[in-house]
């Protein structure tokens, strides 16, 4: 296997790994959750952690001005973007920078706006800064047609909320777990909107690289100046290249006063971050385009074969094809599985997935399901699926 053919591990060898999504349930249950992929790394990575682990560079993270140039050279080819690096501050994970961001911006008791359904640590980190939530939800309302996708936000609500005080708006662009990509327009939009009332926007940008032809990814910094006066990025590339569990993240800024506000996060948001991530993070950025391009051309497959195995098997389940990354949203109500379907599924099909509860109160009917791994196993899980109906 080379970095341009790159095909998901065996189940076999997927079985000994130690991380959350092959530890975590009974040696018979199928895991499908838990946004981790089931490929190889990029020998690029895997170079520079066999290098750096075997001559014991293993200390503290130092300046590391290799990981801002990597993201820099990403950026700029893959979305025409001239990053300023001298504002790119690392982190050691996507939450952890979005809350230390939050604690520079915002006092206890202020108002962040989410719309849901949205990754579950949204919630948990709006709770850990004693923020105050507000809700959008997206809404089902747009065009069911294969290609497009139907969650539908009312800016216009959105504008109401933006004008009563809110302090902050937290993005999750592409949006988990709706597979949902923001427009130019939209973007510019929030921006304009944020400028006029004094909005902070933070943008989760964590599952940008994974976004398929033709769609595009637009970087919110990219937009306007407006959106570089109100809006600070976090983002990595743990997410695109599978590092998860190595800690590095970065948070970008392109405005001198956002700049400096964020001078006052403790030196410490630095140097949490780990050594082995830094590295692997400048790597995967600066030479991981061509495992990237081919992980996306096995999960643009992957998209497909869902799509076919449900039209085939479960034909009443809806799902629309995600314009990015690789999680399925599916509406399971049509086939009765209970007040929780992922419950079920896990109980009598012996199948892990998200359960839809997790990312919004109105989705218990809903299921995430993990498709970054090899056909077999998606085939397996759908059958596991069906099993249960029976
Ligand atoms: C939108 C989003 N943000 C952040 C994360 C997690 O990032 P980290 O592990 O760097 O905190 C995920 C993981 O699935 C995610 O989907």
């Amino acid at each position: 296997m080379t970095d341009s053919n790159v095909q998901a591990l065996s189940l076999a060898e997927l079985t000994t790994h130690h991380s959350e999504k092959w530890s975590g349930f009974d040696s018979d249950v199928l895991p499908l959750p838990v946004a981790e992929m089931d490929f190889p790394i990029a020998d690029p990575i895997r170079k520079v952690l066999l290098d750096m682990v075997t001559s014991s560079d293993l200390g503290y993270l130092g300046l590391v001005p290799e990981l801002g140039a990597g993201f820099a050279k990403f950026a700029h080819e893959r979305w025409n973007w001239i990053v300023d690096t001298s504002q790119v501050r690392v982190a050691a994970d996507v939450g952890v920078g979005v809350v230390e961001v939050l604690r520079v911006f915002t006092q206890p008791g202020d108002s962040v706006l989410i719309n849901s359904p949205i990754y579950q640590n949204f919630y948990n980190w709006i709770n850990e800064t004693r923020l105050t939530k507000i809700d959008i939800p997206f809404t089902r309302t747009g065009s069911e047609a294969e290609g497009s996708n139907p969650w539908v936000l009312d800016f216009d609500e959105v504008e109401k909320i933006y004008a009563s005080g809110l302090k902050v708006h937290l993005l999750c662009s592409p949006h988990n777990p709706l597979g949902r990509i923001y427009s130019k327009n939209e973007l510019i939009r929030i921006a304009d909107m944020a400028k006029k009332y004094g909005v902070l926007v933070i943008s989760d940008e964590i599952h940008s690289p994974l976004t398929f032809t033709p769609h595009e990814f637009t970087p919110f910094l990219t937009v306007s100046d407006a959106a570089r006066e109100v809006g600070v990025a976090v983002t990595s590339a743990t997410k695109a290249w599978n590092l998860a569990g190595l800690k590095c993240a970065i948070i970008v800024s392109q405005n001198d006063a956002i700049h400096k506000k964020l001078e006052e996060m403790p030196k410490a948001v630095h140097f949490r971050a780990s050594i082995l991530g830094a590295y692997a993070s400048a790597a995967a950025f600066a030479d991981g385009g061509p495992w990237l391009d081919a992980v996306i051309k096995n999960l643009d497959d992957n998209r497909f074969l869902l799509r076919d195995l449900l039209k085939d098997q479960l034909p009443t389940v809806r799902y629309n094809i995600p314009h990015n990354g690789y999680l399925a949203w599916l509406d399971m109500s049509s086939l009765n599985l209970g007040e929780s379907p992922a419950e079920t599924l896990l109980q009598k099909g012996r199948v892990a997935l998200n359960p839809g509860s997790l990312y919004g109160e109105q989705s218990t009917q809903y299921v995430r399901l993990n498709f970054a791994t090899s056909p077999e196993i998606i085939t397996e899980a759908m059958k596991r699926i069906v099993s249960t109906l029976k």
